[in-house]
């Protein structure tokens, strides 16, 4: 069928469609926003799910929503090995010079942008790559300790101040919140904390892996009652049915209703397959109606499509013995695994191989469940694996 009309759309934070089975959530985003707004209590949420499950995308949505009502939103995302300061500061000074710009000159504002400037300094940005303003002078002793715990914080209330000053609400959206430090995690609960117990206008909705949850009660044991972790899973069947079937009516054309479900059996529900399976079969299909022989046809495709991409991003950057790693577990199945299985399987002691899970878990490639569990955190990894490593590393004869 006409490739140019094709509805489905397979990638990284890429709007659906069909944004289906989300409603809970977006309610969600729209009650913590609402409160903000009247500057009631809001709980700041944080997105928990696997890779390729939509949670990009529900941030993506979330900041039109606030950005719908007027409100100020900073989206930002989580990278290895960069600093939280780094990711926030350009942002944050957007979003201060606008609400400078929003009407006569405000002390809260003006004064968020100090504060703003004696952080940047003390986290050490050169300040030549970093001009805040012309006639900005630095906050003197607020946020400029060097203590990301107690200068986050400082920071977040000035802004939350400059917010509600200006009757707005500052919404901070960041992805792929467990690639943060646990003192950057921590520094962004107590800021968090600070800005709920005075009730200022900031919230914060982010996204990361299921590691996240974890990461998070370990910097702060109060993180589980300051925010809420709603789970991203895979589409329930009727929903994952409806993210096939309404794009492809709403382009004027049909799926056969066993052709539909062919889909939603392959994909489990998950929302990147779905876009992917949806994608390949109808560009594969001579003409509407698309029956489970297209789909069945698709399959090669998809599975090209997926090995190429969504399965390989961070894949190609791992080391020879955490792929040998990822690649015992496959053996084992989709998983969660006992550690001493995967062990097992390389022929060696859980000891000798846990700086290697840990680093798979620091890169995001796994995460551990319940204690001495280890699980993928892409779904159907497991085959992928298989796919692309036909034999696992045969363990060596030990001695
Ligand atoms: N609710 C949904 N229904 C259908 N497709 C979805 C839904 N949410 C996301 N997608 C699709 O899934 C893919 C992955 O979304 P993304 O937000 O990047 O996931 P994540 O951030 O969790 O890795 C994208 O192609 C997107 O269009
Ligand atoms: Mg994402």
């Amino acid at each position: 069928m006409d490739e140019v009309r094709n509805p489905f759309a397979p990638g990284a934070g890429t709007q659906p469609p069909e944004l289906a089975g989300r409603q809970p959530i977006l309610d969600q985003a729209k009650l913590t926003l609402g409160r903000a707004e009247l500057g009631r209590h809001a709980k700041s949420f944080m997105l928990i799910g696997l890779r390729g499950v939509g949670k990009t995308v529900l941030l993506n949505r979330i900041s039109q929503m606030a950005a719908e009502r007027g409100f100020h939103v900073v989206l930002v995302e989580g990278v290895e090995d960069k600093k939280l300061p780094d990711l926030l500061l350009q942002p944050l000074r957007q979003l201060l010079l606008a609400l400078d710009a929003l009407g006569a000159v405000n002390e809260k504002v003006k004064r968020g942008l100090r504060v703003l400037k004696s952080f940047a300094k003390s986290v050490k940005v050169r300040v030549g790559e970093f001009e805040i303003g012309l006639g900005i002078d630095t906050q003197k002793g607020v946020g400029d300790s060097g203590d990301l715990e107690s200068d986050l914080p400082e920071l977040f209330i000035a802004i939350g101040e400059a917010a509600k000053a200006r009757k707005t609400v500052a919404v901070l959206l960041i992805d792929e919140l467990q690639y943060l430090s646990e003192v950057e995690l921590s520094a962004l609960i107590m800021a968090i904390h600070k800005v709920n117990q005075r009730g200022l206008p900031l919230v914060l909705i982010g996204a990361g892996l299921p590691q996240l949850v974890g990461q998070m009660g370990k910097s702060k044991s109060y993180a589980e009652r300051l925010f809420d972790f709603p789970t991203v899973g895979p589409l329930a069947a009727k929903d994952a049915y409806t993210a096939i079937v309404e794009p492809i009516s709403k382009e004027g054309e049909k799926i056969a209703k066993a052709a539909a479900e062919a889909i939603v059996t392959e994909t489990q529900g998950y929302p990147y397959f779905l876009q992917v399976w949806g994608y390949e079969s109808w560009n594969g299909a001579a003409k509407s109606p698309i029956r489970v022989k297209d789909v069945e046809a698709a399959k090669p495709k998809v599975l090209k499509s997926l090995d190429e991409g969504f399965f390989r991003v961070r894949f190609d950057r791992l080391t020879p013995s955490e792929k040998a790693y990822l690649r015992a577990m496959a053996e084992l199945g989709a998983g969660p695994h006992r550690s001493g299985d995967v062990a097992d399987i390389l022929g060696v002691r859980v000891q000798s191989v846990a700086p290697t899970r840990n680093s798979l878990i620091k890169k995001g490639m796994i995460y551990s469940p319940a204690h001495g569990d280890t699980a993928f955190t892409v779904p159907l990894f497991d085959e992928f694996l298989k796919r692309q490593i036909a034999v696992h590393d045969k363990p060596r004869p030990r001695p």
